[in-house]
């Protein structure tokens, strides 16, 4: 029960406990992270995006035949409705890929005959089908927007492999796909961030899947949670020549402004999905591409500076998204499908907390400290000044 004689506010809910949840671990000051109880280096090397699917749904790894199922359920539901690619087409070119997405996502429901079916089993299915389906919107809304005709999924694929053949049009390269692949398994879940919470929030008035993974999506889309691997780059961008890296930076941060990509709510040391990433930097780093070359320099100048400044003194370091920017554009993915690729790998970390939850959902109803006025006298409105 609240206190209601003493009530204390906790800004951004720093500190509070939701619930309890065997999904993932955050250990903010060690810079470790577990998806049930495996470290994400491990699962990030052994797993393909379909294994991390079924871990963080059924809590445990599958067996061959568990994988090869779900690997077939997930390429059977890739297809999308006509009216869902009419939506992308409508928006495309005059929204941004994020609200394209949240709105053809959003019309998904209208398809699916189970939307209102809340039993365990139909929830599952539509977890998965929710998972299969977001990769193959954010990949229709990039194809299109390049001015290139939809690409039906290919259901013999893999689904990191069927994406990129869905935006680009032919089969990745090694390093596209490890990098995508890679990038798919690190955003795929992270305990109680701003985006599940929110999905979580309208998950538990008993609204649909749907309607809670809408929820995620509008959620996740502000720079200060998923949309920060697109800001950072534009950033790299403003920065322009790796010369100008330490004065821009001191220049920001003298008049208080977020680096993006830096500091995290948890993680008060070095993010662990963030040396993976920048793991690739290094491979990338004498890329063919001048555009890549210099952000890779830009970053890990910035990187230096920022940590010498504010890592052990503020426990600001990089996080998953600082070094995103530079290995998508090396792996030929654009700067605005950078979150909503974000998106399209955590509708596992969603779907999954949305499942767990309901095994024993409450409504989520905080309380805010009113500071107004009371029992004020009503003037009608021609007696007002
Ligand atoms: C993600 O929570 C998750 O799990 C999210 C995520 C996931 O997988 O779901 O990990 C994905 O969203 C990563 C974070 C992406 N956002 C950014 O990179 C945006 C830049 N970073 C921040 O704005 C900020 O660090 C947050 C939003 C990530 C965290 O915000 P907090 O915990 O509310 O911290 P704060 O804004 O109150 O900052 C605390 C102090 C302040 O200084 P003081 O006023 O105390 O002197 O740290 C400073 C801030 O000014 N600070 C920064 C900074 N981040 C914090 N200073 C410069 N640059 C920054 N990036």
């Amino acid at each position: 029960m609240a206190d209601v004689q003493t009530p204390q506010v906790s800004k951004g809910l720093e500190g509070i406990y939701i619930d309890e949840s065997s999904i993932c671990k955050v250990d903010g000051q060690a810079g470790k992270l577990y998806y049930r109880g495996y470290p994400i280096e491990a699962v990030c090397k052994n797993a393909s995006y379909e294994e991390v699917a079924f871990l963080l749904l059924n809590g445990r790894l599958p067996n061959k035949a568990e994988l090869d199922d779900i690997t077939k359920t997930m390429a059977k539901e890739r297809d999308l409705p006509d009216g869902v690619i009419q939506i992308i087409k409508e928006m495309n070119g005059k929204a941004h890929p994020m609200d394209t997405l949240r709105s053809a996502f959003s019309a998904l429901s209208a398809y699916d005959k189970e939307v209102t079916d809340q039993s365990s089993e139909a929830n599952m299915r539509k977890a998965i089908r929710i998972i299969s389906k977001v990769s193959s919107i954010v990949a229709a809304i990039g194809r299109l927007q390049k001015g290139q005709p939809y690409i039906k999924p290919d259901t013999t694929l893999d689904h990191v492999t069927n994406f990129l053949y869905m935006l680009n049009g032919r089969k990745p390269t090694q390093l596209e796909y490890n990098i995508v692949k890679d990038m798919f398994i690190l955003h795929a879940e992270h305990s109680s961030n701003a985006s599940t919470f929110g999905t979580l929030v309208a998950a538990s008035t008993m609204a649909d899947m749907y309607a809670a993974v809408t929820a995620g999506i509008a959620t996740l889309k502000g720079p200060l949670h998923g949309g920060a691997d697109e800001a950072a780059l534009k950033m790299m961008g403003q920065i322009g020549n790796p010369n100008n890296t330490e004065q821009y930076i001191e220049d920001a941060l003298a008049g208080k402004q977020k680096i993006m990509g830096f500091g995290h709510r948890v993680y008060k040391t070095y993010d662990p999905r963030a040396r993976i990433v920048r793991d690739y930097l290094l491979q990338i780093k004498d890329s063919s591409s001048p555009e890549v070359r210099t952000y890779t320099e830009i970053a890990l100048r910035a990187e230096k500076l920022m940590i010498d400044k504010l890592g052990a003194s503020k426990g600001i370091w990089p996080n998953i998204d600082f070094f995103a920017g530079p290995i998508y554009l090396a792996a030929g993915v654009p700067a605005d499908l950078f979150t909503p690729i974000f998106a399209a790998s955590r509708s596992v970390g969603w779907t999954a907390h949305v499942l767990e939850y309901w095994q024993n959902n409450r409504i989520f109803r905080p309380l805010e400290i009113y500071t107004g006025k009371v029992d004020l006298q009503y003037v009608p409105i021609d007696k007002r000044a």
